[in-house]
């Protein structure tokens, strides 16, 4: 039976997640499945922006990195991500960027394989993986002892390309471009087999899929705070160092706020003894305050109650765009399996700039990601169910009456 809007509304009536939505900024008229790139507004989000910004910083100034906590605010943020990363609080930490979070924390994974063998060389990863991870990987090679190696092997033979040789893996969890998703327990396990550490990218999991990071064993993760987890454009991003690495680990960075007495103020770098040994400079408090409104409305969320509706949201989806668009040329890239896919659903079409431009301006908010993939994300949270129609039906009158030829479409800005 094909779709109608009265099964979506009716699965809204049903939906356990539905009170959430309320609780964001969602502009009248805009259909948002873009919470993979950029998280909505929550609405609480503006009453703490001013209190952080006129009374902490205006009134209390300086005094508020006592009094208002702002000293603590990185392992606060990370306590508050680690349960929906199957983490303990102690092994999370919020800040800086995800790019320098992953070059802080692969070096570090080298260090430890360099203590035992000069043999193991190789940082295996992707190809196509999210480019930052690639370039960082890259230049972490080009500056690090021991003659590290970037290779990248496809996902599909991935597994089989860990061996001996293997130092670190580092792998998106939930792929950028197509939403697949790795099995972070059997590669983690062949890694470990094979005495090679593991770096998981969670930038496209964390508040969207569940992750258990001690339950398969993972070394090392980090993640973006700005998709899913609704931080605020540019909000820090995290990191999760296993607690059996804590104590030992060395990272490259080694700024005075990873000291275990920054204000001794003294000249030789001793690190902390604890998570903070990973950090590096000064907080960027406004942007960690908001990050921490985002993360405060994951606090009574059910992931497995998120997962499904995610789940469902993207299958359904899926089925609405191949219904009502049959013959417009979309090929699905993300795995036609739920079970094997994030919370978003990828298409490739050659007119995917325009087709996006056009939904835009009608207020269906996606993305393209380059040569041809139009990308939409369902965050559970605020996403609902007839929000699919409405997206659909705009699609649909986009490509049966071609208006994405509209010249003013082609027009490539600098973010797609
Ligand atoms: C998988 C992945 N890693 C990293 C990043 C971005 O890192 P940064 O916040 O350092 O720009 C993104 C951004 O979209 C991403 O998708």
């Amino acid at each position: 039976m094909p779709l109608n809007r009265d099964d979506l509304l009716e699965l809204d009536r049903q939906d356990p997640l539905a009170d959430h939505r309320d609780a964001f900024d969602i502009p009248e008229g805009v259909i948002y499945f873009d919470g993979n790139s950029l998280g909505a507004l929550p609405k609480a989000a503006k009453g703490r922006v001013r209190e952080v910004v006129e009374q902490q910083w205006g009134q209390g100034l300086i005094r508020s990195w006592n009094e208002a906590d702002w000293i603590n605010l990185p392992q606060r943020l990370g306590a508050k991500i680690a349960p929906l990363i199957g983490a303990q609080p102690h092994e999370v930490i919020s800040a800086d960027s995800t790019s320098v979070n992953l070059f802080k924390l692969a070096a570090a994974a080298l260090r430890i394989q360099q203590q035992t063998s000069r043999e193991r060389r190789v940082i295996l990863s992707e190809p196509g993986n999210f480019p930052t991870d690639l370039y960082m990987l890259q230049g972490l090679c080009d500056f690090a002892a021991g003659e590290p190696e970037l290779v990248t092997e496809p996902a599909d033979s991935l597994i089989d390309r860990i061996d001996e040789s293997t130092a670190l893996v580092v792998l998106t969890h939930v792929h950028y471009k197509s939403g697949r998703l790795h099995d972070m327990t059997a590669i983690t396990r062949r890694a470990h087999e094979c005495g090679a550490l593991v770096l998981w990218d969670l930038s496209h999991s964390t508040g969207a899929v569940p992750v258990e990071l001690n339950d398969v064993g993972a070394d090392f993760a980090i993640g973006c705070g700005y998709k899913y987890l609704n931080g605020g454009p540019g909000a820090p991003a995290f990191m999760f160092v296993a607690e059996r690495h804590l104590s030992t680990l060395q990272q490259p960075l080694s700024g005075w706020f990873g000291h275990e007495s920054p204000f001794d103020m003294r000249d030789d770098y001793a690190p902390a003894p604890d998570i903070r040994r990973v950090l590096t400079g000064t907080t960027s408090v406004v942007a960690a305050s908001l990050f921490e409104v985002g993360l405060d409305r994951f606090r009574d969320v059910d992931m497995f109650a998120l997962r499904k509706k995610s789940m469902s949201l993207t299958e359904h989806f899926i089925q609405l765009v191949e219904e009502r668009c049959p013959n417009a040329g979309f090929e699905l890239v993300s795995p036609r399996e739920p079970q094997q896919r994030g919370s978003q659903v990828s298409f490739a079409h050659p007119e995917g700039y325009a087709i996006v431009q056009a939904l835009i301006d009608r207020g269906v908010i996606g993305d393209y990601r380059s040569p041809d993939i139009l990308r939409f994300g369902f965050a559970p949270l605020y996403v609902q169910y007839v929000d699919l129609w409405g997206a659909v039906e705009h699609l649909a009158d986009i490509m049966c009456n071609r208006l994405w030829e509209n010249p003013q479409y082609r027009h490539r800005r600098q973010v797609t």
